[in-house]
C-alpha cells in the first residue's frame, strides 16, 4: 500500500496545469476518496479496542496509510480483506486493548499528518505499558505547534518532552496513568480535543473538555460506537469516563473536504454540473456548503440518513453559479478550516470583495495557508491583502485568472496543490505546479478525476 503511494508521488511531481478549453465545462458523477479524518480515527480506535474491527472503504491516501503504519509499529496486526470498486480497502484491524500496544523499536514517523501525531500523543502518554516512544514527522509536521496538546496532557500528569521547550516534534513520550479533571481548551481544534479524549479513556477518573467553538465531532461519534462512556455536556463540552473499547464495524464515507475542490470547480467553470456520491455530511464539516450558498452557489444536497449519533452521508450536486463576495468570520471558522483555501479561490472569482477574519489557525496547517493563498492568488492576477488573521480578496466577477508565468509551489500542502489545479481551470493560460504529488496526502488520483470531468 505504501509502495503505491510512493510510486504515485514519483510519477506526478511537477505538472503543467491546463485551463478548460473555450466552451468546455465539467460534468459527470464522481466518488471522492474516503474521509481521512474518519479513517484515521477508525484505525486508532480499532488499535486500542478489544477484538477485531472491520473497516470498510479505508482510503489509499497518504495520511491514513501513515496512521496504519504507525499502529503496526506498535504491534497491531492488520489484514487486507478486499478492495472496493473504487480502489479503496476493506481491512480487519486486530486490537488487543490499550494494553496490547507494544513499545516500538524505532521512531514513530507520522509523515505529514497532524491528526496521527496529536492523537497518538494522547494514546501513548496515557499508556503505562509504553515506557518510551519518540514521535516525529516530515519537514512540515516538525514545524507545527505541539505545545497545544503537550501542555494540557502535562496538566493531567503526562511525561512528554519535545524540541524547543516542548513546542515541536520530535517528541519523547513516557507513558503513565493520567488524572482526569477539567481542561478548557483555548483553541477550537478537533485534534487537540481528540488527543485529550483518547487520554481520558485511560485516566484515573472522568475528564471534561471544553472548547471555545464547536470543532468536528467524529471522535465523539466513533468513541460512542466503540462502547466508550462518553457524553456531551453542552454544545462546547464533552466528558469521557475511563472506558475500554470493543472492536466494531465502520464504513468510511466520502471525504467532504476532497469534495470541496470538485464542488467549487463546478460552481466556477461556466456550464458545469457535477454530482458527488456518498459523501460525509456531518454538520461539523459542512459549513463551507453554507458559505458557498451564501455566495450564490447552486447546490442540491440530498441526505441519505439523519441520525446525528452517526455519520450522515449523502449526495451533492453543484452547478455553475454567479458568485458574490461575502464576509467569512466568527464561530464557523473551525468548521470550514480545511476549505478556506478553496473558498478563497471561489471568492477571487466572485463579484465584490470577500473578507476572511479570525482564521489565524491557517498559519499553522501543513503550510502557512494564509501566506500560500496570498501568493497563489497574487500569481493569478487577483488583488488580495494578507492580514494577520485573514485575507481581503477582490473578486474578478467571473473574469478568468491571468497567471503571471511564475511557478506555483505546493509547499508540502495537499490543499494548496489542489487549489492551484482548480485555479488553473479558469485561467487564460496553463500554470506549472511544483509538488503536485502532495495531493496524494488526501486525494490520490485527484488530477485524473478532474481530467475525466472535463468535457
Ligand atoms: C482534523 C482537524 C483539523 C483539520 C485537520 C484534520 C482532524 O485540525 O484541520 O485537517 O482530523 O481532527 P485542527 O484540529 O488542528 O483544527
Amino acid at each position: 500500500m505504501q509502495l503505491l503511494f510512493l510510486l504515485n508521488k514519483k510519477m506526478n511531481s511537477n505538472k503543467k496545469l491546463e485551463p478548460v478549453k473555450k466552451n468546455g465545462c465539467l460534468s459527470g458523477e464522481v466518488f471522492v476518496p474516503p474521509d481521512k479524518s474518519i479513517a484515521q480515527r477508525a484505525a486508532i480506535l480499532s488499535s486500542i479496542a478489544e477484538g477485531e474491527s472491520l473497516i470498510k472503504n479505508f482510503p489509499n491516501s497518504g495520511d491514513p496509510q501513515t496512521t496504519l503504519r504507525v499502529i503496526q509499529q506498535l504491534g497491531v496486526k492488520i489484514e487486507d480483506k478486499s478492495w472496493t470498486q473504487e480502489g479503496n480497502l476493506n481491512l480487519v484491524i486486530k486490537g488487543n486493548g490499550t494494553h496490547g500496544l507494544t513499545e516500538p523499536t524505532d521512531v514513530l514517523n507520522c509523515g505529514n499528518s497532524g491528526t496521527c501525531l496529536r492523537f497518538m500523543l494522547g494514546v501513548l502518554a496515557s499508556n503505562p505499558n509504553i515506557k518510551y516512544t519518540v514521535m516525529s514527522g516530515d519537514q512540515s509536521l516538525r514545524k507545527r505547534p505541539m505545545k497545544r496538546v503537550v501542555a494540557p496532557l502535562k496538566e493531567l500528569g503526562a511525561n512528554i518532552l519535545g524540541r524547543n521547550d516542548n513546542r515541536l516534534a520530535p517528541l519523547t513520550v513516557v507513558g503513565k496513568e493520567l488524572n482526569g479533571g477539567f481542561i478548557e481548551n483555548k483553541i477550537a481544534s478537533a485534534q487537540l480535543k481528540s488527543a485529550l479524549l483518547l487520554a481520558g479513556l485511560n485516566a484515573k477518573n472522568s475528564l471534561t473538555i471544553e472548547e471555545p467553538a464547536i470543532s468536528r465531532n467524529h471522535t465523539e461519534i466513533m468513541l460512542a460506537s466503540y462502547g466508550a462512556n462518553i457524553q456531551r455536556i453542552s454544545d462546547l463540552s464533552v466528558q469521557v469516563l475511563p472506558s475500554s473499547l470493543m472492536g466494531c464495524e465502520v464504513v468510511i464515507p466520502g471525504d467532504i473536504s476532497c469534495a470541496a475542490f470538485i464542488i467549487t470547480a463546478a460552481l466556477l467553470v461556466p456550464n458545469s454540473r457535477v454530482k458527488i456520491r456518498n459523501v460525509g455530511l456531518n454538520p461539523t464539516r459542512t459549513g463551507f456548503l453554507e458559505i458557498l450558498q451564501r455566495m450564490g452557489g447552486k447546490l442540491i444536497i440530498k441526505q441519505k440518513n439523519a441520525d446525528s449519533t452517526k455519520e450522515i452521508i449523502g449526495d451533492i450536486e453543484a452547478s455553475f453559479s454567479e458568485m458574490k463576495g461575502i464576509e467569512i468570520a466568527g464561530s464557523i471558522i473551525p468548521n470550514i478550516i480545511d476549505e478556506l483555501p478553496i473558498l478563497s479561490l471561489a471568492a477571487a472569482q466572485a463579484t465584490g470583495t470577500t473578507i476572511i477574519k479570525g482564521a489565524s489557525e491557517l498559519r499553522v496547517k501543513e503550510s502557512d495557508r494564509l501566506k500560500a493563498m496570498f501568493d497563489l492568488l497574487s500569481k493569478l492576477g487577483v488583488r488580495v491583502i494578507e492580514e494577520e488573521d485573514g485575507l481581503i480578496i477582490e473578486g474578478r466577477g467571473g473574469k478568468p485568472f491571468e497567471p503571471n508565468g511564475d511557478i506555483f509551489y505546493a509547499n508540502h500542502d495537499h490543499r494548496i496543490a489542489m487549489t492551484s489545479r482548480i485555479g488553473s481551470l479558469i485561467s487564460t493560460k496553463g500554470i506549472e505546479l511544483d509538488g503536485s504529488e502532495w495531493a496524494d496526502v488526501s486525494f490520490p488520483g485527484f488530477y485524473d478525476t478532474i481530467e475525466n470531468l472535463i468535457h
